[in-house]
């Protein structure tokens, strides 16, 4: 049991708490379900990039799935060695291809033929030869939010069966190019198994044909994805998954990739804020806390549902609130309709579910610092990131309004 009291007094609100105990224990699950087969399991630094928190993925022998440069070498710095990362993404610039290729990363996940010629002529460039991947989009549907599904035609990701098989061939005919791997990603917060493995057989049928015109395909990417339970959702069975994976890969001596983000640190992470006032309209009941719609993006966004922990016994009886934060958007909520008893400030609301897509998303909106990151393991506690100071917010554009005062 996390004590979030005696945590929020050490630690200034709002701020990201992180149970490395758990996202052990989430990432170990999908190796024990792969066991057996060859399994390389790429966290999805999008997800969570805290450095100590992709430094645990390391130490656990995890690879990365990565989308720009920076989460590359954020993945370096954590610890995760060259030859387990992967690099996917519709728009890499030429200069992050290259600093890719210089690392040597594990593959680059291609997204259009024209990324396919602009990697082939920095390899070139290089005198190198880059080993890729290409991003099938297998046009089935998800059945998630629109805002966070992949894998159909009008998405704007990867490339159909069609193209990919001209992309192939061009690869493999090219002295700069080597594929070695498919991918596809249907989407995210998935709660249902059967379009992961319809697109699986497809893409499955499609790596067999490949291999049967002489293209070694050393690694079958399936992407990430699976949903967790925020409110009621089903979720689905790691062990069914890999199984249902498996059981369409026959003929294919591949390493099986998953690039799973929020399955991982999802419900290890809580973002613990406090109390400022209450406030009442002629019908609406408002809670003001310091955590804002900068700091957990997701509500806002996709209106979506967080969990709320609070920690008072109080006997009065409890009503509808709107939970919001100081940003001055009407749009910066946190919790709509929850029912909460009187709250004074000070008092703790603790969202749970909220170590993906939180701090990653956040941003300085209103010139608000990012928050800190607080990690607990083996019921210790310790700071992961500091909060932004406001020095460090301004730093950058001060010292340039400084030089422009001088000249
Ligand atoms: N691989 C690829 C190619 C992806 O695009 C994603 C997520 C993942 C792996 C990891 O998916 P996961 O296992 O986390 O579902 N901001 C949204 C989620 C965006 C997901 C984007 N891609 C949210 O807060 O729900």
């Amino acid at each position: 049991m996390i004590n979030f009291c005696e945590i929020a007094q050490q630690y200034e609100t709002p701020f990201y708490l992180y149970n490395l105990d758990k996202i052990q224990e989430k990432f170990l699950a999908y190796k024990q379900a792969f066991a057996g087969r060859k399994n390389l399991i790429c966290f999805a630094l999008k997800a969570n990039s805290n450095l100590s928190v992709v430094a645990k993925i390391a130490e656990l022998e995890g690879g990365a799935d990565c989308v720009s440069i920076g989460e590359i070498k954020r993945a370096i710095l954590a610890g995760i060695k060259p030859y387990r990362i992967i690099f996917s993404g519709v728009g890499k610039k030429d200069s992050e291809i290259k600093e890719a290729l210089k690392i040597g990363i594990l593959f680059i996940n291609v997204e259009s033929f024209a990324e396919l010629k602009r990697i082939e002529a920095i390899a070139q460039e290089m005198q190198i030869e880059a080993r890729i991947s290409i991003r099938v989009n297998p046009n089935i549907d998800p059945k998630t939010h629109p805002y966070i599904s992949t894998g159909l035609s009008e998405n704007k990701f990867g490339v159909d069966i069609q193209e990919a098989k001209q992309m192939y061939l061009y690869a493999h005919k090219s002295l700069a190019l080597k594929p070695i791997g498919v991918h596809f990603h249907i989407g995210s917060q998935l709660t249902e198994l059967d379009p992961i493995i319809q697109s699986t057989q497809k893409i499955a049928d499609f790596a067999r044909s490949l291999v049967a015109i002489g293209i070694d395909l050393k690694f079958f990417d399936v992407g990430g994805g699976i949903g967790i339970r925020y409110e009621n959702e089903k979720t689905i069975d790691l062990y069914a998954y890999a199984q249902g994976i498996l059981s369409k890969l026959n003929g294919l001596d591949v390493t099986i990739i998953c690039e799973p983000g929020r399955s991982i640190v999802g419900e290890a992470g809580y973002l613990v804020t406090r109390v400022l006032y209450e406030k009442r309209t002629q019908n609406k009941r408002f809670v003001i806390i310091d955590g804002a719609m900068n700091d957990l993006l997701r509500p806002s966004l996709y209106n979506a549902h967080h969990n709320i922990k609070i920690f008072h016994e109080k006997k009065q009886e409890k009503s509808l609130a709107d939970v919001v934060g100081p940003v001055c958007e009407s749009g910066d909520f946190l919790a709509k309709n929850a029912m909460l008893p009187p709250m004074e400030s000070g008092d703790l609301i603790v969202f749970e579910n909220a170590g993906a897509y939180g701090f990653s998303m956040s941003s300085n909106y209103n010139t608000r610092s990012k928050c800190a990151e607080i990690g607990i393991e083996k019921g210790e506690v310790f700071i992961l990131r500091k909060p932004e100071s406001f020095d460090f917010i301004v730093r950058d554009e001060l010292e340039i309004l400084n030089q422009r005062k001088n000249r």
